[in-house]
């Protein structure tokens, strides 16, 4: 196959601000793979709480790296050329991907390190695959760093695990991870997800627009051993901590100044209920762990809504609204 040259349609932004309005429908050269990277031809992006992060200002002045920036961090399609020292891969072979910081999935073609892209089996299409790489992995990992194991063969005993934003891209795979491992969960969503919440294995399910979804409280008294923070509503300390059992931990994935010295200070004070700030980098062998869920159907992609390259701004708004239902993809070959 020969290794794709010319212009691609992209979508891209040229300065901060802007929302779903100051994307731009461009034609840009087709990248080429570096040494160590891979030539995808994109079949699917998902977007991620950081896309519309970037472009509001947040990692101002290092993020994004430069303008115009195309966005897109969750990569899935089929490789198409190899950069210099790329062996495991051919041409032809469906992956998934990551780019972080340095996106490029809102494209045709997209380039990605070898290291941080794996295979794809072809019961898992690119859909799902692309929901995976930051929202799945994210989830995993919190659970992982909250002392939540997930493998039921190793048969630790069940843990109280809360899920905050269960109906959000981090929190429905966190949901599932958790409660297939066999610990007891309790998560937080708005009334209009608490039956799809629950149909993904929470045992209690609070709307977080109530007093009891306010206050965290399990309506079976359960103190959590673990906490999976996604909402990005900040809760102070003082709501968690009566909550939480002798030894919790929450684990917080939109952390602040007030949570990072939060967790200063209680490191500081050895205290034993902790709050454990955390940004996630994927690994490649994060991803193959749970595509191999989703292959064996052991765990489910919620997709909010599906929207084509020339439609990008539909998904923006709607990514960057914080109401999606799961996550949001924008596939390259969808039909107008
Ligand atoms: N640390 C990391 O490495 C990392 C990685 C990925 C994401 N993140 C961060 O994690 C956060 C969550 O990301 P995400 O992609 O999961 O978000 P998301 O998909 O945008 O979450 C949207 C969902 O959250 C629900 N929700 C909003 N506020 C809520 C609240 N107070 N309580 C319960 N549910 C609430 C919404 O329900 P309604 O529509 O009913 O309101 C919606 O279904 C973001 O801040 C993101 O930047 C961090």
């Amino acid at each position: 196959m020969a290794a794709p040259s010319g212009t691609m349609r992209a979508v891209q932004y040229d300065r901060y601000g802007g929302g779903a309005q100051g994307l731009k429908h461009v034609e840009v050269p087709i990248p080429s793979p570096k040494k160590g990277e891979v030539l995808i031809r994109m079949e699917a992006t998902s977007l991620n709480a950081a896309d519309c992060k970037f472009q509001n200002g947040t990692g101002r002045p290092v993020m994004p790296r430069a303008f115009p920036f195309i966005s897109g961090f969750d990569l899935a399609g089929e490789i198409v050329s190899l950069g210099a020292g790329v062996n495991d891969f051919k041409p032809g072979d469906k992956v998934i991907a990551i780019n972080f910081p340095n996106g490029g999935g809102l494209a045709e073609y997209a380039v990605a390190s070898a290291s941080l892209t794996a295979a794809r089996p072809p019961e898992v299409s690119a859909a799902e695959g692309a929901c995976l790489p930051i929202a799945a992995v994210t989830a995993l990992r919190s659970l992982q760093r909250a002392g939540v194991s997930l493998d039921p063969a190793r048969g630790s005993s069940p843990k109280n695990v809360l899920v905050t934003a269960a109906s959000g891209g981090v929190g429905h795979f966190a949901v599932q991870l958790a409660s297939q491992a066999g610990h007891n969960v309790t998560a937080t969503c708005g009334e209009r997800n608490l039956a799809l919440v629950r149909s993904l294995g929470a045992d209690e399910v609070l709307d977080y627009k109530t007093p009891e979804g306010a206050s965290l409280r399990s309506p079976s008294g359960r103190k959590y051993d673990a906490v999976v923070h996604c909402a990005t509503t900040g809760f102070p300390w003082s709501v968690f901590k009566p909550v939480l059992a002798a030894a919790g931990t929450v684990v917080d994935i939109t952390p602040g100044f007030v949570s990072v010295t939060t967790a200063i200070l209680q490191m500081a004070t050895f205290s034993k209920k902790r709050l454990v700030p955390l940004i996630v980098m994927p690994k490649k062998e994060d991803m193959e762990l749970l595509m191999g869920m989703v292959k064996q159907g052991t765990l489910k992609t919620v997709i909010d809504s599906r929207h084509s390259l020339s439609s990008a701004q539909e998904g923006w708004a709607k990514s960057m609204s914080g109401h999606a239902t799961g996550k949001v993809v924008i596939e390259m070959g969808r039909a107008e």
